[in-house]
């Protein structure tokens, strides 16, 4: 992919677009394959440069990686090493350390180099080693590596002290390997979760009580191979929703389960959108000008934090003023002042951002810092008068499938410069 996109504003976004498999999931239940120790086939996988590099780890710790089609892949991890992955695999991605889980579950030990991912707060995992050591694992962090001994591993009872989607993943992972029962409590309830949970218990381990705050895993040795589909990508959709909406189209959203995006659709609807809701599908019929709304980013399921710079890129251009509070990552508003860049009247003041709407936005060369401010940044190119350049959009590739092609599906004008 170039290093540009060139985006001009565009008139209303219509037609259709269909959604590919979650990434966050994707990207956990890839190293769940680990614990099946045995052939998988995942379905609906995302093309997507994090997942790759995920494939990629296993197949450099001798798992056999085989894409059957674009979205399935055959993963048999029969003959797996534990060995570190090397950095320049496992640096790529923060999800990179679901393989701690993965490892200790299987082998009972792992040495991951500490993961990479987009740099949007300090992102710490104290909670996973919590969980860890509630396993009766010992863990020590040396030289950029985190080192897990799980000698005598055993079942245990963990209490998260925040809700944290990698920590419960990672430890979910550890107590598929571990015989007896573990429980979870303050568990994140993510739609991924319960997908990891489902994939899971395909292979022999019993997850109980996803989607709710408490897990109870019971593992099991005698492990199996299994099928399994990857569900919708919920932030890809509501993407395309806000894309939708913040150039006033009518855009049918395709492939989605809907009530992974009450939060997003409710949200929308409060600013004037029109919502319609089919059994796999949502239509989204934008205002010519919406209303602001006030916005506060929580766990699931509460609004997502990585639909926070989408929508404020729609709400800058909303009537009156919006508040929006981050309360999950203190770093993600770094990309206002590219929105400010292009006309937008937006305070930040800590976690929170406050947006004047104003009437219109001004094309102008911007920086991408991070995934999901390039999907912003677009967003506000499409409504934006003039010629909108967006840097650093190798972001994109980790977290969206083609994003520029089904855009010009819908009659929006960019291209790759
Ligand atoms: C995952 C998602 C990411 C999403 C985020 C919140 C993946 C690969 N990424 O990230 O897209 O934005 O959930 O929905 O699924 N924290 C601690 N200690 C820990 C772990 C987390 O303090 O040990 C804090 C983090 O700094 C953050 C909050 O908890 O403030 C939530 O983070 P978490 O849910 O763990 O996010 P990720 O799993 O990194």
């Amino acid at each position: 992919m170039g290093s540009i996109i060139e985006i001009t504003k565009s008139a209303p976004l219509s037609g259709s677009v269909r959604i590919s498999g979650a990434k966050n999931s994707a990207v956990a239940i890839i190293p769940a394959t680990v614990l099946a120790g045995g052939p998988c086939v995942l379905e609906n996988v995302p093309p997507l440069t994090d997942v790759y590099n995920q494939c990629r780890i296993l197949s450099y710790l001798g798992a056999k990686v085989e894409w059957l089609d674009a979205t399935t892949v055959s993963i048999d991890t029969t003959a797996l090493r534990n060995e570190t992955p090397p950095d320049r695999l496992a640096g790529k991605l923060r999800a990179s350390y679901y393989l701690m889980g993965a490892l200790l579950g299987r082998f009972g030990l792992s040495r991951i180099g500490l993961p990479g991912g987009c740099k949007i707060g300090p992102r710490p995992i104290d909670q996973h080693l919590k969980g860890f050591q509630a396993l009766g694992c010992k863990c020590d962090i040396n030289d950029g590596y985190v080192l897990l001994e799980g000698n005598g591993l055993h079942s245990g009872h963990v209490y998260f002290d925040l809700v944290s989607v990698g920590a419960t993943i990672n430890v979910m992972l550890a107590a598929a390997g571990v015989e007896g029962t573990t429980t979870i409590e303050n568990a994140a309830r993510e739609p991924e979760i319960i997908d990891l949970a489902n994939f899971l218990n395909k292979i022999g381990v019993t997850v109980k009580g996803a989607g709710t705050g408490t897990l109870r895993i019971t593992g099991n040795r005698d492990r199996g191979w299994s099928e399994h589909s990857i569900i919708p990508d919920r932030i890809e959709a509501g993407t395309f929703m806000i894309a939708a909406t913040a150039t006033a189209g009518d855009v049918v959203v395709k492939g989605v389960i809907t009530r992974h995006l009450e939060s997003v659709t409710a949200k929308l609807r409060e600013t004037g959108v029109t919502i319609e809701e089919g059994e796999d599908w949502l239509r989204v019929s934008g205002p010519a000008r919406g209303k602001a709304v006030d916005v506060k980013t929580l766990p699931y399921p509460g609004f997502p934090t990585d639909l926070q710079q989408p929508l404020t890129a729609y709400l800058t251009r909303c009537a009156g003023t919006s508040v929006i509070t981050e309360n999950i990552f203190e770093n993600r508003f770094r990309y206002v002042d590219e929105l400010k860049r292009m006309g937008a009247n937006i305070k930040v003041e800590g976690r929170t951002a406050i947006v004047e709407g104003v009437e219109e936005l001004r094309g102008a060369t911007v920086q991408a810092s991070d995934l999901r401010a390039s999907s912003a940044l677009i967003i506000a190119g499409l409504a934006a008068r003039g010629r909108t350049r967006v840097r650093g959009i190798s972001y994109l590739k980790r977290g969206y499938h083609d994003f520029i092609g089904k855009l010009r599906q819908l009659g929006a004008e960019i291209d790759l410069v």
